[in-house]
């Protein structure tokens, strides 16, 4: 499908901008539409058009959704801890908002939906490593239960409808462009608080086992699914396939920025599920993808860009 039209809401957000970058690179027309696009912005693309406003805004979605081949919706108006405590707006923003979206790309003649998922949530307590797609699915957080709502939904449409949809279940991304001032994203907020020597505050004992993706990594994972008839009307995970835990994190992001973390430990979130290890091997096998960079390469890619950042404020 490469040269295609294509729409990303949230490309102006973490994922979003790198996406927005590899898609162009490739000749896709890309359309990002966000409720964050500031005049003066210096991580818009001049190849891509931005539109400002909200994913559910109908009226703004019959101007600009006729001609697009595929949506990328990764706008998503909460991140996990944002929506503790908050279901209600959770459901009302992110669910109905997302079904106003894909209701509306159906009327368009939109011909494929990606979606990302969250590898991280979805599966809830984990029964056993590494996480297949045929897992169950018992997410213990507002925001994983959202997001497999809208996972059924989108296969529901399939179904009823056509619509054509990859769903990546992603695992813990990280790179240059992810905020140290944000509520998700461990690598950034950790390497912000040693660089502008902080206490690191770790939930929990610093057990907890994640599985860190570099973005460029999740960037080709969806190039491939663009690219691969396989596909289409699939789930796959998304992620390193490695286990790391919160203090192995820690001591890589000590070495690369050369200085130690004055850690706080906080009680555990009920809502942080103990392991997290996705297992990619239908990843691997459908788009014939896999991922490059390893957690200290990665690592030394992002620490410069969070300095940067940091120097700026
Ligand atoms: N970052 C992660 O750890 C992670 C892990 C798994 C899945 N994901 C999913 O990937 C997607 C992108 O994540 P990210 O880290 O780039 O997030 P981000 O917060 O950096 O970007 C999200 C973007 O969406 C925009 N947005 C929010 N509400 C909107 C609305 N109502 N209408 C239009 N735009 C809106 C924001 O302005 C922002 O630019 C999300 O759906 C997220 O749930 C992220």
């Amino acid at each position: 499908m490469t040269g295609s039209s294509c729409l990303i809401t949230g490309g102006a957000g973490f994922i979003g901008c790198h996406l927005v970058r590899g898609l162009a690179d490739v000749g896709w027309r890309v359309k990002v539409l966000d409720s964050f696009v500031p005049e003066e912005w210096a991580g818009r693309d001049p190849r891509a058009e931005y539109v400002a406003g909200n994913f559910s805004d109908r009226d703004l979605l019959q101007k600009i959704l006729p001609g697009v081949d595929v949506l990328l919706h990764l706008a998503s108006t909460t991140t996990p801890a944002m929506a503790y405590g908050r279901s209600a707006y959770d459901v009302e923003t992110n669910l109905i908002g997302t079904l106003h979206l894909l209701e509306e790309a159906l009327r368009q003649g939109v011909g494929r939906v990606v979606f990302p998922s969250s590898g991280g949530t979805v599966y809830g307590k984990v029964l056993r490593t590494p996480i297949t797609e045929k897992h169950p699915t018992r997410p213990i957080s507002s925001h994983g239960i959202i997001k497999l709502a809208i996972e059924n939904y989108i296969q529901m449409l399939s179904h009823e409808k056509g619509l054509k949809y990859t769903i990546m279940r992603i695992a813990n991304p990280y790179g240059p462009g992810q905020r140290p001032g944000a509520s998700q994203g461990a690598v950034a907020v950790f390497a912000g608080k040693i660089l502008n020597n902080e206490p690191v505050e770790i939930w929990g004992d610093g057990s907890v086992v994640r599985d860190f993706l570099y973005v460029g990594d999740l960037v080709q994972a969806v190039l491939a699914a663009l690219r691969s008839k396989e596909s289409v009307n699939q789930i796959l995970n998304i992620g390193s396939g490695c286990g790391v835990s919160i203090r192995e994190l820690l001591s890589v992001i000590e070495e690369v920025t050369g200085r130690r973390a004055d850690v706080r430990f906080q009680p555990a979130r009920n809502f942080d599920v103990p392991v997290n290890i996705l297992s990619i091997k239908k990843a691997r096998a459908k788009l014939g993808w896999q991922p490059e960079t390893r957690l200290l390469e990665g690592v030394r890619d992002t620490v410069p860009w969070i300095e940067g950042f940091l120097s700026r404020r």
